[in-house]
């Protein structure tokens, strides 16, 4: 049952007509309707059929001129060299194990028994591969364009846990970039009224640009969302949100009329894969900063995006091609580490946010708690409906002042008072302070929990209190 390499064309430059789309398919590509694009998809393998380089750098590469556009075009033909041992899903391959679909493996057996070599005296992770480039003829020319067999192995596993064909970036900003990117001049692009706050900063500096028109809806009021499907080119749903934790009624935006060519992407970092499936509730894109739980130590930078659309995964191949975004051999050897336990962290984190969240709000020093599991949530139907669990983040608003608050998080001993989210470690901060955030309320305190003992979190949490009382 291992996933089997496709063998495909040997690497040369194919002349294939040049595709006059400007992006993905924002514009002028069948519309979807109600959820994802119903167009068939190739046999696994297929999709390096059409071997066009977009990168010089690689062995007979062609580049391309500078009008040609790359879209529609296939990843690089990779093809395995007689007697090469690895076995790996490469660039352009599909997960034929997608989690539910094609076997009844669990998502926790998946995420440890994957992306492993498999030959007989093979260790038994991929090690890192710190390559710029590779001896030829093989099946990697050059690590931006191909990425390495350890990118490989975490592509594998990200995809095959989202249900589609993953692209792992050097960072979460990167695979937004990327899609933003995707936009053609005139678009118009929907986000949330506060999304991640240099998401936020994209859209501000495309729009000034007068690349794009943005429309900012609230989240929670999905009739705006469901009526922007049918004028904006991108849905960029962040849910939940950060740090607001908002949570979208993502089945009923996916499931929309949409105009032709509109794209819903959904940012769910806060979710991780486990808890949220985009792709399975009809949007095109999952994207992930990996630097958070999917990581899960706070040692790392990456993101993923993952799509089920050939067309819009060569798309944004050739956009982390070009703009050289592709994660590096240890970032994606520390990704794949983390990303094995993450189904444990996952489930200590979030029954950890649920106790807490729920002594929280039940204490005096404490005005609010936003976290999607309580009822209280004015999201938490949303959440209960799709989402499988609630998450490990919430957010608090502290009585007093923001200066209390801030005294607050840096008084804790177990819980770090840092940026970030998503370790096993827990962290907090007052999100106010940071620079793009000073709009936030002054109390409010964002809350990753970790995997500690939660009576020693709330141990800490009670001491900090008391102490700023
Ligand atoms: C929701 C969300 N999206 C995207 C990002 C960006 O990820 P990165 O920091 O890996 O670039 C972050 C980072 O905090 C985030 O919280």
């Amino acid at each position: 049952m291992e996933a089997q390499v496709s063998v495909v064309p040997p690497a040369t430059v194919e002349q294939s007509p040049v595709n006059a789309r400007s992006c993905i398919r924002m514009k002028d590509s069948p519309a979807p309707q109600g959820a994802r694009d119903e167009r068939p998809v190739a046999a696994s393998g297929a999709a390096a059929e059409h071997p066009k380089r977009s990168d010089d750098a690689t062995a007979g590469g062609a580049k391309l001129r500078e009008t040609e556009t790359t879209i529609g075009s296939r990843p690089p033909a990779v093809r395995r060299v007689s007697g090469a041992k690895r076995r790996i899903r490469l660039p352009g391959a599909r997960n034929e194990r997608e989690i539910g679909k094609n076997d009844p493996m669990h998502p926790d057996t998946w995420l440890i028994s994957q992306g492993r070599p498999t030959e007989l005296g093979d260790p038994l992770n991929f090690q890192p591969t710190m390559a710029s480039n590779f001896r030829l003829p093989g099946e990697r020319y050059y690590n931006r364009t191909e990425g390495t067999e350890t990118s490989g192995a975490l592509e594998q596993l990200i995809g095959g846990l989202e249900g589609g064909r993953s692209l792992a970036f050097s960072t979460g900003m990167a695979a937004v970039a990327t899609v933003f990117g995707a936009l053609p001049v005139g678009s118009t692009l929907a986000i949330p009224e506060d999304p991640y706050h240099a998401t936020n900063g994209l859209a501000v500096e495309g729009e000034e640009q007068g690349r794009w028109t943005v429309l900012r809806l609230d989240l929670a009021d999905t009739d705006a969302w469901i009526s922007a499907a049918g004028t904006a080119d991108l849905l960029w749903v962040e849910t939940p949100a950060n740090p607001l934790m908002t949570v979208a009624d993502l089945p009923a935006i996916c499931a929309a009329p949409r105009k032709q060519g509109c794209i819903v992407a959904v940012d769910g970092t806060f979710a991780t894969p486990l808890v949220q499936k985009p792709l399975a509730l009809g949007a095109d894109i999952s994207m992930h900063s990996a630097t958070k739980f999917i990581g899960g130590h706070s040692d790392l930078m990456a993101g993923v995006l993952t799509v089920t659309d050939d067309t819009i995964y060569d798309d944004l191949w050739n956009r982390r091609v070009r703009n050289g975004t592709t994660i590096g051999g240890l970032e994606a050897f520390l990704a794949i580490r983390g990303a094995r336990t993450l189904a444990l962290r996952m489930e200590r984190s979030m029954a950890n946010a649920g106790i807490l969240a729920e002594r929280l709000e039940g204490h005096s020093q404490i005005a609010r708690v936003r976290y999607p599991g309580l009822a209280s949530h004015d999201t938490h139907d949303h959440a209960a409906k799709f989402m499988d669990g609630f998450g490990a983040m919430m957010s608090l608003e502290v009585e007093g002042t923001g200066e209390r608050a801030s005294a607050v998080v840096e008084h804790t001993q177990i819980i770090n008072n840092a940026t970030s989210l998503g370790g096993i470690e827990s962290t907090w901060e007052r999100r106010a302070l940071i620079p793009g955030q000073e709009t936030m309320p002054p109390t409010l305190i964002r809350f990753s929990v970790g995997c500690e003992n939660v009576d020693d979190l709330w141990a800490d949490i009670t001491a900090a209190l008391d102490a700023t009382g």
